[in-house]
């Protein structure tokens, strides 16, 4: 039996970091009312020379880099993003070009801040099934480029980076196998109109802004998340206990603490990376997993559960023994 193994990680952000003080310069907010509401001290903001791709081909050298492999030996690269270089081709299209890799399969998942999770899911199913043998998985956004910096219930809980992954199709081994273990993936478009962004090319011809009703993405976040995450422990047979790590969608502290809660898992277990990065979308959760796997605290053999939720709303979540 096949299993997607991830053999590394990387992750990238942009040289600017901006702090509460510096956004209340420019929008009516404070850094004791983002902190209290969200957690969130500090996030980077892409220069106009880094972009999505550009982002995302440093995350994605420093994974190969850590995998020990030959980039040219990729042959499927999943890049998950709402925030595309282009409408078209696709990001991990021009990501592979800058790796060197050719001929392989590469293109983009839109899934928001649950993309990281659907393009895994994805490669997983592709690597399984034979379709490809090691793949890049990335999440990558530019959210600045789409908030509008006049509504501070909004722009202040953005933030720019880039997360990456390899996983390769290993035989399964060992009584305890390394691997994905499970995902479990959901959406639900009744939601569409509670986080969205007003413009596209098919409708304005612009690239438009993001809007968000963010009490009731909240409500729904803790609901959804709690109830994935319940599924993949039923699939595998695994409890809360065996968890060593959560390495959460990181929106807002608030969140993360309601859910590890609701799990019955204790705070010390979950990788909190928001305070520094806001909220990343779809590159959060593997910008979380590479800092904690670099800092030693996510090492080999670790069960490690991953879950996001965002517009869509799309939410979902996958157990891996690391
Ligand atoms: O990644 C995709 C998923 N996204 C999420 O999971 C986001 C989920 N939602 C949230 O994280 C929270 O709902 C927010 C952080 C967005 C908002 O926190 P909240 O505690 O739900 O606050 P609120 O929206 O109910 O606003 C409370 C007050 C309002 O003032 P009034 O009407 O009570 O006078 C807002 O106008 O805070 C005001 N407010 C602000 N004040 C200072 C909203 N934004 C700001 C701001 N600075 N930046």
């Amino acid at each position: 039996m096949l299993r997607s193994v991830l053999i590394g990680t990387g992750s990238a952000l942009p040289r600017q970091a901006v702090s509460n003080a510096e956004l209340a310069e420019r929008v009516d907010t404070s850094d004791e009312w983002i902190v209290g509401r969200t957690g969130i001290s500090n996030r980077y903001i892409a220069a106009p020379d880094e972009t999505t791709a550009s982002l995302a081909t440093e995350a994605a050298w420093k994974a190969i880099e850590a995998a020990g492999i030959e980039a040219a030996s990729i042959d499927l690269i999943v890049l998950a993003t709402a925030t595309p270089d282009q409408t078209f081709p696709a990001t991990a299209t021009i990501v592979q070009n800058n790796l060197g890799c050719r001929g392989g399969i590469a293109f983009d998942v839109a899934a928001v801040c649950s993309g990281f999770l659907y393009a895994l899911g994805i490669a997983d199913s592709m690597l399984r099934t034979g379709m490809a043998r090691r793949a890049l998985v990335i999440g990558s956004e530019t959210f600045s480029r789409i908030l509008d910096w006049d509504d501070r219930t909004t722009c202040v809980l953005f933030g720019d980076g880039a997360g990456a992954v390899v996983v390769e199709a290993r035989e399964e081994d060992g009584e305890k196998p390394r691997g994905i273990l499970a995902t479990r993936l959901h959406a639900d478009g009744a939601h569409n109109q509670l986080l969205y962004v007003d413009g596209g090319p098919s409708t304005t011809g612009t690239v438009g802004k993001l809007r968000m009703k963010g009490p009731e993405v909240f409500r729904h976040a803790v609901v959804n998340l709690a109830e994935v995450l319940k599924e993949v422990l039923e699939e595998t047979g695994l409890s809360t206990s065996d968890i060593d790590w959560l390495v959460p969608h990181q929106a807002n502290a608030r969140i993360l603490d309601a859910t590890a809660k609701k799990l019955g898992l204790p705070t010390e277990k979950v990788v909190m990376t928001v305070g520094q990065h806001a909220n990343t979308s779809a590159a959060s959760v593997p910008l979380a997993l590479d800092q904690a796997v670099r800092d030693g605290r996510i090492v080999q053999g670790d069960l490690v559960m991953l879950e996001a939720m965002g517009g869509g709303f799309t939410w979902g979540a996958c157990l891996i023994r690391v």
